[in-house]
This record gives C-alpha cells, sequence and structure tokens, in this order.
C-alpha cells in the first residue's frame, strides 16, 4: 500500500515537473536556437546577430513556458501562439522611432514586446544575482562583427 503511494506520488512529481519545466520540450517542433540576423546601415558595422538560446532559457535556466508565453494556461506546454500573432506590428526597426510610440500603443510592436520580456527579466535577474550572465546593455544582446 505504501510503496504503491510512493510510485503515485512519484508520477504526480515527475508531471508536476514536466508541467513546470516542460519535459516535453525535446519536441523537435520547438526550436532550441533563435538566431535574429539584424540589418544595421551604420557606416562601421554590418549585419549583426541577436542568439537568443529558447532551449538552455526553459530547461537550464527553469524558467517555465508560461512565464514567456504569458497567454498559455499555467503548466501548459503546447504553445500554438507565436508573439507576433498577437503583437503583430513587424514594421518599425529603429530604436530612437520606439521613443515616439505612445505608452499604449508601445506593444503592438513585435520588436518592442521582446524587448520588454527579454530586457525586464534580465534586470531582475540582476538585481536578484550580479553574478547572472543575463545581459541588460544594447551590445551585450546585439553582436556585431566590424567591417
Ligand atoms: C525566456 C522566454 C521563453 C521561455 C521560458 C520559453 N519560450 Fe518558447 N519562445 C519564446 C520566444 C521569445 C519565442 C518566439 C520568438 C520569435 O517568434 O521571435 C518562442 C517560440 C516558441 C515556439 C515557436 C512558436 C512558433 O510558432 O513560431 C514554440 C513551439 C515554443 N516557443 C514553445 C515553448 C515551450 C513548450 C516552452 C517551455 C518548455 C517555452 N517555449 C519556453 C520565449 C520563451
Ligand atoms: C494570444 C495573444 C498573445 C501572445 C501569443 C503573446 N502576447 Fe504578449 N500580450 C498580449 C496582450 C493582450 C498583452 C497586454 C497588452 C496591453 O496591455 O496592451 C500582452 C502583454 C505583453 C507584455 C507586457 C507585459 C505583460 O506581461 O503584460 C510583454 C512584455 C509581452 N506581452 C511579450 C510577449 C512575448 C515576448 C510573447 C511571445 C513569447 C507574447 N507576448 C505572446 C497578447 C499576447
Ligand atoms: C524570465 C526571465 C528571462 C527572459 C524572459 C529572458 N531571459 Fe535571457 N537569461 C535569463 C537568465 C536568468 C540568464 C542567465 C543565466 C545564468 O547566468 O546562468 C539569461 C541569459 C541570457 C543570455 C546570456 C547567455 C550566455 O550563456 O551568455 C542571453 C544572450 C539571453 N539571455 C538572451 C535573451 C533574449 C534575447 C531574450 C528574449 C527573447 C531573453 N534572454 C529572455 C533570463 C531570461
Ligand atoms: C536581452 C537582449 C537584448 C538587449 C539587452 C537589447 N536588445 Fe534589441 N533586440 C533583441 C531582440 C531579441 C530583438 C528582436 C529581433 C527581431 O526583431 O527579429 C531586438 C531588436 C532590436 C531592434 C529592432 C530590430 C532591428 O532591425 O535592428 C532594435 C533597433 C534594437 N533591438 C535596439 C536595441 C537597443 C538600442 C538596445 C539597448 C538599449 C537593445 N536593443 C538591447 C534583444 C536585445
Amino acid at each position: 500500500m505504501a510503496i504503491k503511494n510512493m510510485g503515485l506520488a512519484t508520477v504526480a512529481f515527475i508531471m508536476i515537473l514536466a508541467g513546470i519545466y516542460g519535459l516535453g520540450y525535446t519536441d523537435s517542433k520547438i526550436p532550441a536556437v533563435y538566431n535574429y540576423q539584424l540589418a544595421y546601415n551604420g557606416a562601421t558595422h554590418t549585419a549583426h546577430t541577436v542568439t537568443f538560446e529558447h532551449a538552455a532559457h526553459a530547461m537550464e535556466y527553469k524558467i517555465a513556458c508560461v512565464h514567456c508565453h504569458h497567454t498559455l494556461e499555467p503548466g501548459a506546454t503546447a504553445v500554438d501562439e507565436t508573439c507576433t500573432d498577437c503583437h503583430a506590428n513587424t514594421q518599425m526597426r529603429s530604436f530612437p522611432q520606439a521613443e515616439s510610440i505612445p505608452e499604449d500603443e508601445r506593444l503592438d510592436y513585435y520588436f518592442l514586446a521582446l524587448h520588454d520580456q527579454c530586457i525586464n527579466c534580465h534586470r531582475a535577474a540582476r538585481e536578484a544575482d550580479t553574478w547572472t550572465r543575463a545581459p541588460v546593455g544594447c551590445w551585450r544582446c546585439h553582436l556585431y562583427t566590424k567591417k
């Protein structure tokens, strides 16, 4: 009886972990790394890259899927909507332009929604742990190669 209960408890525990950390993650449809290739028209630099280690954020840093895919039910791992489905305006590509966007329209823009999510969490991570590798400065995420 006790052993049977323990088995059930273990199964329940694994299911809770699966819900929180998404053990279903190995599902091949889920991207492991996003390499955003961005154009830049500056005089001294060419195109640059922002790397987002999606798998590491979920599995290694143990961030729940719902934290970023914030419209999911807690514990759900079936992401069928991506950020651009709702933060749909992909037009604005320049940082100074972002300054003139009214506060209530900011989140229409994909790049600002993404930025806010990445940078706000990294800021909080830094407040909690000064040794964290979570980047906050522009050029720590936007990696340029000199011409
Ligand atoms: C740290 C934030 C973060 C965490 C944690 C996270 N994701 Fe994501 N995920 C993203 C972002 C951001 C994108 C989309 C990037 C884009 O479209 O530019 C994405 C994209 C996806 C996509 C592709 C969607 C599509 O149709 O293009 C799937 C599927 C997905 N995530 C599933 C998961 C699952 C399942 C988990 C939990 C195991 C998870 N994600 C954890 C941020 C996160
Ligand atoms: C199903 C639609 C939907 C999806 C998918 C979605 N969002 Fe949102 N998001 C919203 C709505 C609605 C709001 C609230 C908007 C407002 O207050 O103007 C919001 C708010 C936000 C905010 C503001 C802070 C907060 O949590 O309220 C950020 C940052 C954000 N989203 C980033 C993202 C990122 C990054 C993704 C993809 C990983 C994503 N969203 C996916 C609909 C969505
Ligand atoms: C909910 C919190 C959270 C969100 C959202 C998030 N990150 Fe992170 N990120 C972290 C933490 C925590 C670390 C550092 C872990 C460590 O120090 O071991 C990190 C580390 C990183 C690193 C450094 C990795 C390394 O190995 O040097 C990069 C680059 C990064 N994140 C990019 C992004 C991008 C781009 C986004 C948005 C698409 C994003 N992150 C969203 C929490 C987050
Ligand atoms: C945590 C990582 C991170 C930090 C820090 C960060 N960015 Fe970004 N940035 C991104 C990601 C991810 C995107 C989305 C890529 C895309 O649009 O496909 C992006 C997009 C952009 C874009 C629009 C895309 C383009 O065409 O260039 C601009 C402009 C930009 N960032 C400027 C900045 C500036 C200026 C700072 C510093 C104030 C900064 N970023 C800090 C991750 C970061």
